[in-house]
């Protein structure tokens, strides 16, 4: 039978599409059908399934619960978290908006931790201060034990269903719908059923997150495959900033689970082989609670000079059993349990083995403030891709620049998901009826999938085995520490695991929930999202945030106080630069100093 005919593509009709259910995706379809519009949430899991569900330590906003706060401190401890390359009027509008939006999530029944007196709960985590660095820690991250992301993601998605979102489970996005007037619609592929839809719609937004298993050892679930970033590049539009990539300073070591910041924001601290506390060394006066780059590199330095622990001398240990059982059974309950799965730790009373595991992709597809697609034309002058959006880990709007602070990730996901959602309403106001498509539109989406379920005559190669090789790759030639030498083998030995991948097979030919289809279509995508990630690393030859080169040591504001662009041609990765936005929205610029915590 041939999929290659229309009467075998479902067309459904919205006003929103939104692809991706996690906390960014649910924040924006709950705006949109509150106020009455038709929104589908697209997604290639359960929705409680997305990876939001993993966040632990906390949302930061500056509601001063515990110790003084302010949101323009909290603007000055983001934009120098950043190593300056963040975007200030995009900062100023999150910090600005946190408090708000936290007391918000709490009105729609997000369970946060509690003060005695009723007031959320509120814990340090790294790289926060007062009175910009002269008072002190802040203790700004508001939590949920250490379940933040599953209490937001649970309670976002009980609102959406409440507001009568429509939610597509278990469909993956496979190619989005533009054209020269912009994009609309995606076509999608039901995992269940094995066949295509066309979603058409007014708007589409991005909301996939990150990309971390383009990494060996990650706190990322397996679904982080960076499905937005590859339709994006397929569109022939840019992904920003890709080479900041953040490794979390603690997830177990060699097997990645996440071990929050909050653990140190509650007074556990960091050892060596030796009992040292050795980020006193590093960070006399934040410690243990200095930026994630800036930690993750002094435990890097640690292990290369021979003071890791274990027989291969690979990882460091996170000390906690002091806090208490009580305290950590209270505040740290899904550590506890983590420690004791992944590690065979009983955290009450040892301590964890940690090694900096990938996190985070920092980069991303590149937007404004409203989470409007942004790309730069012939001129260079930045123009908005029509009825395109992007929100969440899988946008680059950019707050987070070289180096995001712990807390802020939730909390983009909802200020961001938000003005996104207000945006789109105005665009839907001018734009009140569907767009006429092409017949054929759907062609270059089912060729995907075909290609993969009919193909015969390749090497044989598994995709198992090119997914690890690739995870591989980057795990040695992109980790926390950087030189040419070792990038440069790294882009070559990519290069060619990519025509690997193109002339790679799969065994299962069914169409029904065919899980090696969907590996290898998530594996196209990471693939393209690590030959840009490499490349746009090689090329900026400065170290910044958590791109930390030996060969260039130092920030170099004068030749890369700017943005990475990269597109993927036929030619391969093509990289231009646009200009940091210094200029916050109605406060001064923080300008550019050095960091040190
Ligand atoms: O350490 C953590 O709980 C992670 C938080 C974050 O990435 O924002």
């Amino acid at each position: 039978m041939s999929y290659l005919s229309t009467d075998r593509v479902e067309h459904h009709f919205h006003d929103v599409v939104i692809i991706g259910s996690g906390g960014a995706g649910m924040r924006c379809a709950l705006q949109l059908a509150d106020a009455g519009h038709r929104v589908a949430v697209i997604s290639k899991v359960l929705p409680t399934r997305s990876h939001t569900v993993a966040a632990q330590g906390g949302i930061n906003a500056s509601l001063g619960n515990v110790l003084s706060d302010h949101w323009l401190w909290h603007m000055y401890d983001t934009v120098k978290g950043s190593d300056y390359l963040g975007d200030q009027d995009a900062i100023e509008y999150m910090c600005r908006a946190a408090p708000l939006l936290v007391r918000e999530l709490e009105h729609q029944g997000v369970p946060f931790s509690r003060l005695d007196d009723g007031r959320i709960y509120q814990r340090p985590f790294g790289g926060q201060s007062r009175e910009f660095g002269e008072g002190g820690q802040a203790a700004r991250t508001c939590a949920a034990a250490d379940r933040t992301g599953h209490a937001i993601l649970h309670t976002l998605y009980q609102q959406n269903l409440r507001a009568g979102t429509h939610f597509y489970q278990e469909y993956f996005a496979l190619d989005l719908i533009t054209d020269d007037e912009g994009c609309h619609g995606v076509l999608a592929w039901d995992i269940a059923a094995g066949a295509y839809h066309l979603f058409q719609a007014k708007a589409v937004v991005l909301a996939t997150g990150g990309a971390g298993r383009i990494f060996k050892v990650t706190t990322n679930a397996h679904i982080c495959t960076g499905d937005g970033g590859a339709l994006v590049l397929d569109a022939g539009l840019p992904l920003e900033d890709m080479e900041f990539f953040q490794f979390h300073p603690t997830g177990i070591a060699h097997v990645g689970p996440l071990i929050t910041e909050g653990v140190r924001g509650e007074g556990g601290y960091l050892i060596n082989a030796e009992g040292e506390r050795f980020m006193e060394r590093y960070a006399p006066t934040a410690k243990d609670l200095a930026s994630r780059d800036v930690v993750s590199r002094a435990i890097a330095q640690e292990v290369r000079e021979g003071r890791g622990c274990g027989p291969d001398k690979d990882y460091v240990l996170l000390k906690l059993d002091h806090l208490g059982a009580d305290l950590i059974m209270s505040r740290l309950p899904n550590i506890h349990e983590l420690a004791l799965r992944f590690a065979g730790v009983d955290c009450t009373k040892e301590p964890i083995p940690v090694q900096p595991t990938a996190h985070y992709t920092m980069g991303g597809i590149p937007t404004n403030r409203h989470g409007e697609v942004v790309t730069l034309d012939a001129q260079g002058e930045e123009r908005v891709v029509p009825g395109l959006y992007a929100i969440g880990e899988a946008a680059c709007v950019s707050v987070h620049g070289a180096n995001r602070l712990g807390g802020n990730s939730l909390l983009e996901i909802i200020v961001f998901g938000r003005a996104c959602g207000n945006r789109v309403m105005k665009w839907l106001t001018a734009h009140r009826y569907h767009t006429q498509l092409p017949a054929d539109c759907w062609q270059p989406g089912v060729a995907r999938v075909e290609r993969w379920l009919t193909k015969s005559g390749g090497t044989g190669q598994r995709i198992a085995e090119v997914r690890r090789a690739m995870q591989e790759i980057m795990q040695t030639h992109f980790s926390v520490y950087r030189t040419h030498e070792v990038m440069a083998e790294g882009v070559r030995k990519l290069e060619a695991l990519s025509d690997a991948l193109a002339a790679a097979q799969i065994e299962d030919r069914a169409r029904q929930f065919n899980t090696e289809l969907i590996e290898a279509l998530e594996l196209e995508n990471l693939m393209a999202l690590a030959r840009v990630t490499a490349a746009c690393a090689l090329a900026r030859t400065e170290s910044r945030g958590a791109h930390a080169r030996d060969d260039y040591p130092e920030r170099d504001d004068e030749h890369w106080l700017k943005h990475t662009l990269a597109t993927l041609t036929e030619e391969g990765v093509e990289l231009r630069y646009k200009p940091v936005r210094l200029r916050p929205m109605t406060v001064p610029t923080f300008p550019p100093k050095k960091r040190v915590y």
